[in-house]
């Protein structure tokens, strides 16, 4: 059996980026007989970088739904709120005490921001950057060894964390023992990387997301707003130079997506591609966005899900951690 684990920061809507590049495809992969999965909210990672409560509750509540609209079977896969698993923080300890701090220097994540504050002039390069922010890459480890998982999938901007994630558990198990298994990055393909209304890589913080759960009229409207060029109706359009394409192609099986590269050829006009892909996108989500709508008027089923969740995560995590402690000496003394 492989392990598959992989988490959501909850700050933001679900879009359909984060549909088409991580859930639906982690959703396929927790249905094979090969793969026990885990699936959690981070809702610790939440606090790195937002301070608004209430958006953080809402956020938590959107994605649970999200995941279970979709039809996740929780009594297959694991499904857990980070912050359900008290373990987790508390490994976090444990790893930070394996992690040199040259290592945390190194993030490209802090290195950014302290570039950015240099840029500015100011004399603090460290400026609005927590200990969170800072160390957050060895809460990330602790989420994925607690379970060791054998393959996280992530967005390319997350592999460092993953090579960090492979160096502290390596330095842990030089000197306490083998506990953890080294975890495998993977990457989603390039394809499955959605690029938002303004053809950049649909994400919360270039605000070019399609939220995913909007009702028709409204995603039909957004759709209509993706970034085109100014070909008229009857030119010839390049099907590889159009992010209505693109993001056709990540929803549609190979047939219908060589039936819409021809009608490109033929010149389709903008709006009757874009009313196309509308069609295309709202068939898929029509059914789960009615259970998407039951589940949020009915918030006590998701909460029932995510305690049954931790619950059953717990009965590993629970034994584990205790073995990890006695192996760094924190033993009861008799
Ligand atoms: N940091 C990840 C992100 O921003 C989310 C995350 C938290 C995660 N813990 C994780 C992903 C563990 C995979 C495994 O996308």
């Amino acid at each position: 059996m492989t392990t598959v684990l992989t988490g959501i920061t909850t700050t933001g809507t679900p879009h359909l980026g984060n549909y088409v590049g991580a859930i639906k495809p982690a959703i396929q992969k927790s249905q094979s007989e090969n793969y026990d999965s885990y699936f959690f909210l981070a809702d610790l990672h939440a606090l790195i970088k937002c301070w608004e409560p209430d958006r953080i509750a809402q956020s938590t509540k959107e994605i649970a739904a999200t995941w279970l609209a979709l039809g996740l079977d929780t009594d297959k896969a694991m499904f857990y709120r980070q912050s359900d698993i008290p373990e987790i923080p508390e490994l976090t300890w444990l790893l930070t005490c394996m992690c040199s701090k040259g290592l945390m220097n190194r993030s490209h994540a802090y290195k950014a921001l302290v570039q950015e504050n240099l840029d500015t002039g100011t004399n603090d390069p460290d400026k609005g950057i927590t200990m969170g922010l800072f160390s957050y890459p060895v809460l990330m480890t602790a989420d994925i060894l607690m379970f060791n998982a054998d393959e996280v999938p992530v967005g390319k901007d997350q592999t460092q964390h993953l090579e960090m994630a492979r160096d502290i558990a390596a330095r842990y198990n030089h000197h306490f023992g083998e506990h953890f298994v080294m975890p495998q990055t993977i990457v989603a393909k390039d394809q499955a990387v959605l690029p938002g209304l303004d053809g950049r890589k649909m994400s919360k913080s270039y605000n070019n997301t399609i939220p995913l759960w909007l009702p028709e009229k409204k995603l039909r409207k957004h759709i209509m707003k993706i970034k085109t060029n100014i070909l008229e109706p009857g030119q010839p359009k390049d099907p590889n130079d159009s992010f209505v394409f693109d993001i056709y192609k990540a929803f549609a099986t190979k047939e219908q997506t060589k039936v819409f590269a021809q009608k490109f050829a033929e010149g389709i006009a903008w709006g009757a591609a874009k009313q196309e892909l509308f069609e295309l996108i709202n068939n898929e989500l029509a059914e789960p966005r009615e259970r998407y709508n039951e589940l949020m008027e009915q918030p006590e089923l998701i909460e029932q899900e995510l305690l049954k969740g931790a619950q059953k995560a717990r009965e590993f995590s629970v034994p584990f951690l205790k073995k990890l402690k006695n192996a760094v000496g924190i033993r009861p003394i008799a």
